[in-house]
Order: structure tokens, then C-alpha cells, then sequence
């Protein structure tokens, strides 16, 4: 049996990715529909190698009878249509950050706390962060293995977590460079061609910024409520492919050999960790790829139990996309789709 599927944002750069991943996965369709602002109404979004879409409205549009509705289109239009969705019998699965901490939504990383899908009692469930995910992956066996008490991380996030516009931005002013223009300063806050810019998200009044908070917090709904969580987030000129340098504190002693074994048997993960020149995964390396690549791992003498390691993985796939297919799948498996939206 397929599903009937809704894209609630499909110009986007997410949405276009969601596109893609349903496709590549060969998620069983039945029926799709591409949705995004009047802007976009009328044009054309490609749903694999040979179907395209024409872009319908989103305010117009009557979720009754669809399975499933995979939304991105920004924090604020979730917050109107998502609820209007789940309550014509569509279950949504929302990437943007609106609905993450609300008890009744569950957060869903399939690989770490797959369970949750049956908790959704608003038919609303969340993809987290895009950067929570590809820790959260990464430290889900190590867990298990030895109980995190405290992480310590930093991130290296590319532009195209801040959407189309953002890649553009990165794009218009490296080229501004070359043919002496002069780099204007849109979305981002600072020139982010050939600079570092450690401010995500809007800041909170203890200084940390709504990314490094959204870390935290978000870590702990999916893993484990009892772990804390410090984080410097980064936007970083890189188009695809956040990278996150990671240090973790443990309740038990550590073992390097058994952590190394426990993350190459890890679902998602994928240890790539030579002590020698290019031994390790770079962001560009992820692009397209579905797994959270772990590289550089090593003991942390400075702290007891403590261990370090590099992460990376493609933030618009593993980050978000890929996510929520996978959370669509794990609802299939649990026999949880598909008896909504029956008209
Ligand atoms: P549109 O292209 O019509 O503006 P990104 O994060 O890459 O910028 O993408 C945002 C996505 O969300 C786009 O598909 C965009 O569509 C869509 N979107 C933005 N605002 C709305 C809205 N009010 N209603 C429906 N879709 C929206």
C-alpha cells in the first residue's frame, strides 16, 4: 500500500531535498503534492529523475485525506498550517524548531529514540535541530556504553542551514570578492565569505544564543533528560555540511577500543578515523552522503572519563531531510500511517 504525501515547502532548499530522498528512497507514494507560498504557485519542483510537480498554494490547500505532511517551510507558517494539517487526520512531521519542546509533540531521531512516533497524540511530531541530530547519533552508542554526564561541543555550520538565501549571501559575496564588490551583509549579521561567525539564532538573555540553547535542550528530550550540554555555534563559509568538534564527559570509566567498536556498529554512523594525513571526514566529503561521520577520536586526559571526537554530516539530508523520511518510515514499520486522513 502507498501513502498520499504532502511537501509544505518544496521550493525550499529542505523541501527540494525532502523531494529528492522520498524519491531516492523509493518511499512508498501513492499520491504527492508540492506546497509553498503564492509566490511559488504554478511553478515547477522535480520528484526524482522523472516526475515533476507543479507547486500548489499552501493556503489553500484541504489536508483531508493526505497520510502524511513533511513541513519546512519556516517556524511561524508550521506554526498556522501544521495544527490545521493534524487536524484533518495528516500526520506532520515538522522540521522547524516550533513544536521541538512542546510535551505532547514528540522529537524524533530514528536512530536514537525511534519509540517516540507512538507518543504523537497531536499528529504532530518534530525533526530536531540539524545540529542536535548528527551529535545525538554519534553519542547514542556511546551512552549506552559508558552514561554521558556532560558535553562540551562547537560548531562548524554551513550556510545552507539558513535556507536558499543563505547559500546565496555566501555565494554573492565570495564572487563579490573576486570582482571587487563589496560584500554586503544580509541575512547573516557579519561578512561570512571567508570569515566565522559564532552567532546562530537570536540570543537569549544569558548570552548564550537560541541554537546553542536549542542543543541543550533538545539533546536531552531525545537522550537523556539528565545530560547537560554546552555549545558555541558557528556559521562557518561552507555551503553543505556541518562539522562539530565534541568533547564528552562520562559517569564510567572509558575504553577507547570499545567505544570504536560500539560507533562502528552504530545504525547512521559511520567511523572514519585514521591517525594520519586526510584520515578524517570534511563537510564537503558529506554532501549527499546519509551518514553522521565520526573522525578524530581520542581520550580526553584533561577530564576524568572524558573522550573527544569530530562529527559531520550532509545538515540538509542526515540534518533534516533524510530525518524525517526515516521518522515517515519508522511510522510505517510501527503500522502508525496510514489510518488518518481516510477522508
Ligand atoms: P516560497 O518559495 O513560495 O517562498 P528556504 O528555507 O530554503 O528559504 O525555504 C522556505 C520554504 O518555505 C519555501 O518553499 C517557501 O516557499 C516556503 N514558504 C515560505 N513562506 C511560506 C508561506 N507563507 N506559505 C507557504 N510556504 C511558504
Amino acid at each position: 500500500m502507498g501513502y498520499r504525501v504532502a511537501v509544505v515547502g518544496a521550493t525550499g532548499a529542505v523541501g527540494r531535498e525532502i523531494l529528492k530522498t522520498l524519491a531516492e528512497r523509493q518511499f512508498p507514494v501513492d499520491d504527492i503534492v508540492a506546497l509553498a507560498s503564492a509566490r511559488s504557485a504554478g511553478q515547477e519542483v522535480s520528484f526524482g529523475e522523472k516526475r515533476v510537480l507543479k507547486v500548489r498554494n499552501l493556503e489553500h490547500f484541504d489536508f483531508t485525506g493526505w497520510d502524511v505532511a513533511l513541513f519546512s517551510p519556516g517556524g511561524s507558517v508550521s506554526a498556522k498550517y501544521a495544527p490545521r494539517a493534524a487536524k484533518a487526520g495528516c500526520i506532520v512531521i515538522d522540521n522547524t524548531s516550533h513544536f521541538r519542546m512542546e510535551p505532547d509533540v514528540p522529537l524524533v531521531v530514528p536512530e536514537v529514540n525511534p519509540n517516540d512516533v507512538k507518543k504523537a497524540k497531536r499528529g504532530i511530531i518534530a525533526n530536531p535541530n540539524c545540529s542536535t541530530i548528527q551529535m545525538v547519533v554519534a553519542l547514542k552508542p556511546l551512552h549506552d556504553l559508558f552514561t554521558i554526564r556532560r558535553v562540551v561541543v562547537a560548531t562548524y555550520q554551513a550556510v545552507a542551514g539558513a535556507g536558499k538565501s543563505g547559500m546565496d549571501e555566501l555565494f554573492t559575496q565570495t564572487r563579490g570578492s573576486f570582482v571587487g564588490d563589496p560584500a554586503e551583509a544580509q541575512q547573516f549579521t557579519k561578512q561570512i565569505a571567508f570569515n566565522c561567525i559564532p552567532h546562530i539564532d537570536r540570543f537569549m538573555d544569558d548570552g548564550a544564543t537560541k541554537e546553542e540553547w536549542k542543543m541543550a535542550v533538545e539533546t536531552r528530550k531525545i537522550l537523556d533528560p539528565d545530560i547537560s550540554v554546552f555549545a558555541t555555534c558557528v556559521r562557518v563559509p561552507v555551503f553543505i555540511g556541518h562539522a562539530e568538534a565534541v568533547s564528552v564527559e562520562f559517569e564510567e570509566p572509558v575504553d577507547l577500543e570499545r567505544a570504536r567498536r560500539a560507533l562502528r556498529d552504530a545504525p547512521g554512523v559511520v567511523l572514519h578515523d585514521k591517525r594520519e594525513d586526510g584520515g578524517y571526514v570534511t563537510p564537503v566529503e558529506a554532501v549527499g552522503e546519509d551518514a553522521t561521520y565520526v573522525s578524530r577520536l581520542r581520550i580526553d586526559p584533561t577530564v576524568p572519563n572524558g573522550l573527544g571526537f569530530w562529527c559531520v554530516s550532509d545538515n540538509l539530508r542526515k540534518g533534516a531531510a533524510l530525518n524525517a523520511v526515516q521518522i515517515a518510515e519508522t511510522m510505517i514499520a510501527l503500522d502508525l500511517l496510514g489510518h488518518h486522513g481516510q477522508g
